[in-house]
């Protein structure tokens, strides 16, 4: 094996436009971590978050390599009982924050963040799962309890996470109204299965009714409308920050939060193996195909960057290796 690999390693605030590939060290093997090599990872939103700011943080790790999630193999199991060879995915728990993740062609990883996948699915389609599967799942099933008689919002549908919680909702049964700032979009949501599209100009009362579900992804830029829109009894979870408020100033739970409306969020940070072996199992069973937007190679790694932080791509950005 040679004893370089390609990365991105990031020291600063850094556009998407400026980001590169370097040569280090293939990083070595301690206990308690495995050796990942690397076939493919999906791009998130969070991603242009640590480049814009976030990475002026104390506890970002620096230089730090960026990513979040991966697909691909393990290349030396350590003391882990992984075998050599075996396909596995792995996400979140300081990955690419406060130690170094996916956007190079080998990682080393907490092995109890590193997840056996059984599927036959090609890397790129397998890339498109971890983070945003994940985050949709435990959103829609552990948070919000989401049944077949639901009536699901899913507000700041055209991401990549909203499109996949649009999957696995409308698989579910419920009926889904998705939202769109763009008019143009609303075709996109439509084709990706929403019931009813709504452009959303900012308030939402008036305009929507029945929802028992709403999945919150703008943030607490809109949230308190959100929870305005729906029924008595409904749950609200809030899992995004497209709307780029990250912190809710002067927030009054009793005022806030209307008579009898449930709150609650979901956070990817502690993914488990039973869940992610769940999610590629329903996949299976119900004959799903990963939602990937693009895909890129890894040399193509700027033109990536500069995709995710501009919003070009419907969907998932997958990078293949
Ligand atoms: N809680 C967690 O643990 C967790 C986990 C994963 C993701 N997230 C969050 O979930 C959100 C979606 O993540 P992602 O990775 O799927 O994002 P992404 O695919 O990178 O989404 C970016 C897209 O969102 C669209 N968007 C929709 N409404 C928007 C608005 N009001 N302002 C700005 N952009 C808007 C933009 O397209 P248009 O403007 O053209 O519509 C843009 O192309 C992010 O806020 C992310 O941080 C949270």
């Amino acid at each position: 094996m040679n004893n370089t690999m390609k990365a991105v390693v990031l020291e600063k605030p850094t556009k998407g436009s400026e980001v590169k590939l370097s040569d280090i060290p293939i990083p070595k093997v301690k206990p308690g971590w495995v050796l990942v090599k690397i076939r493919a990872f999906g791009m998130n939103h969070s991603e242009a978050i640590l480049r814009e700011f976030e990475i002026e943080s104390d506890y970002i790790q620096k230089p730090v390599i960026p990513g979040i999630e991966c697909v691909g193999e393990i290349a030396d199991p350590s003391d882990s009982g992984w075998k050599k060879g075996q396909k596995a995915a792995a996400l979140m728990g300081g990955m690419g924050r406060s130690f170094n993740g996916s956007y190079a062609e080998y990682a080393l990883l907490p092995v109890h963040h590193v997840f056996p996948v059984e599927s036959s699915l090609s890397w790129e389609k397998m890339a498109a799962v971890p983070e945003t599967y994940f985050t949709a799942w435990g959103s829609l099933f552990q948070s919000l309890r989401l049944t077949c008689d639901d009536v699901l919002l899913v507000r700041g549908a055209t991401c990549a996470l909203g499109y996949v919680a649009i999957q696995l909702a409308k698989t579910s049964g419920c009926r889904v109204v998705g939202t769109s700032h763009r008019e143009s979009k609303l075709k996109l949501l439509e084709a990706a299965g929403c019931d009813e599209c709504i452009l959303d100009e900012g308030s939402l009362q008036g305009k929507v009714s029945g929802l028992t579900k709403a999945l919150e992804l703008i943030g607490i830029k809109t949230l308190k409308d959100t929870m305005m829109c729906v029924e008595e009894g409904a749950i609200v979870c809030n899992t995004g920050v497209l709307g780029k408020v990250y912190e809710w100033d002067h927030f009054d739970p009793i005022k806030d939060i209307p008579n009898g409306v449930f709150l609650t969020g979901f956070y990817s940070n502690y993914p488990d193996e039973n869940t992610m072996r769940d999610i590629f199992r329903f996949l299976d069973e119900h004959e799903l195909s990963p939602l990937v937007g693009k895909v890129y190679d890894f040399k193509n790694i700027t033109e990536a960057c500069e995709a995710l932080d501009e919003g070009k791509v419907k969907g998932k950005i997958v990078v293949r290796i």
